[in-house]
């Protein structure tokens, strides 16, 4: 007779997703076997703590995104309830080491923790939603107003680099994140391509990762049989975005694309351009952008010359137009609003 799963249940808003969330379903999905995620509607959040900054259709599509989680459900109460495990047969329930309270400051978990059915898993240190949208916030200098408070976002290029361990720029300074090899181990899958495995390359900054990206590296992946994500580095994402770009550091960027269920490798600090010896490496059949410009090099050359001259080159659509900016706009926005 076979053992039966252990099924185990999390829920959540899920709202701006981040590594620290990936983490927490990484640890909780250890736990057992099966991992199931119930995503709160944008009703019954702004019910308990103000609408949402993405819609219950984005957040629920970068749950399934996530490599460790197996069912989403969606639409499920604020308040965990001993019937909702039940009825998804899911043993017990697990969520970070912080409380989370109703509007009426009651602990979303006591009745599961009551019945002895609820786990802790250590809360991710140095990102939240609040940390990512503070460092939003710092990008530009033009000022928002809303009643006697002043946002203030940076224009111009950050010089710093954040090479300069007092920089107070955003991708670097404002991360209090502390990145080990025992967390990209951990996030990573271990494994090489098969002999015969069609290999895709793709790159980018992969900043702030959202629905727009997923929806590109789930085509990319249609293109063959491993995907490899180049990743740039600060510096060089800044020289063609400009302002404070990247939002998120390297290290950041990396955990949130090895957490996505269609990425089996990131090189760290990918070449802004294609190279030979890159293609070489890892054995790369095709190469693949999405449908967004694509900036000049330091020199104005086209990256993908190379693939393009070798016929390896395939631009496909993600379907989708959100970007890393929109997100900031909507930040704000919403920032204004609430
Ligand atoms: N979580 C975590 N580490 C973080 C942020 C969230 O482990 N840095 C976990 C929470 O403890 C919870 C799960 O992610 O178990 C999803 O919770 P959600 O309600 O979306 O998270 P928040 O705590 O609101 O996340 P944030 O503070 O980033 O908004
Ligand atoms: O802008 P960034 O470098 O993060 O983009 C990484 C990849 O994702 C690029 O190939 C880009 O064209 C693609 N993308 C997409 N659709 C979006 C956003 C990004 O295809 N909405």
């Amino acid at each position: 007779m076979t053992e039966k799963q252990v099924r185990v249940w999390c829920d959540g808003c899920y709202d701006m997703v981040h590594f620290g969330h990936a983490n927490s379903l990484r640890q909780a999905k250890a736990l057992g076997d099966i991992l199931v995620v119930g995503i709160h509607s944008d009703e019954e959040i702004a019910k308990h703590k103000g609408p949402p900054v993405f819609t219950e259709e984005e957040r629920y599509k970068m749950i399934r995104g996530i490599k460790w989680v197996d069912e989403v459900v969606e639409a499920v109460p604020y308040v965990t309830t001993l019937e909702t495990l039940d009825k998804y047969d899911c043993d017990f329930c697990v969520h970070g080491d912080d409380i989370t309270t109703t509007v009426d400051g009651v602990d979303t978990y006591h009745l599961v923790k009551a019945a002895n059915r609820y786990k802790e898993v250590e809360r991710t240190r140095g990102v939240s939603t609040t940390d990512i949208v503070g460092r939003m916030l710092l990008l530009t200098r033009e000022h928002f107003k809303r009643g006697d408070e002043e946002y203030s976002v940076g224009k111009g290029v950050s010089s710093s680099l954040g090479l300069d361990p007092s920089a107070t720029h955003p991708f670097t300074a404002c991360s209090q994140f502390l990145p080990t090899s025992r967390k990209i181990i951990q996030f990573s899958e271990g494994k090489e391509p098969n002999p015969g495995d069609k290999v895709v390359y793709v790159a980018g900054a992969f900043d702030l990762f959202h629905v727009g990206h997923l929806d590109f590296l789930e085509a990319a992946k249609k293109e063959g049989d491993f995907l490899i994500v180049g990743l740039h580095t600060d510096p060089v994402v800044n020289r063609y975005k400009g302002h404070n770009y990247p939002i998120m550091n390297l290290h950041e960027r990396v955990l949130s694309v090895l957490a996505c269920k269609y990425v089996n490798e990131v090189v760290i600090g990918a070449p802004y351009s294609v190279t030979q010896e890159l293609l070489s490496h890892f054995d790369v059949d095709v190469v693949c952008h999405g449908r967004t410009p694509i900036a000049g090099d330091v020199d104005g050359a086209d990256p993908y010359a190379l693939p393009k001259a070798k016929g390896i080159f395939k631009s496909i659509s993600s379907g989708n137009t959100m970007t890393t900016e929109k997100i900031v706009e909507r930040i704000i926005q919403h920032r204004l609003e609430y």
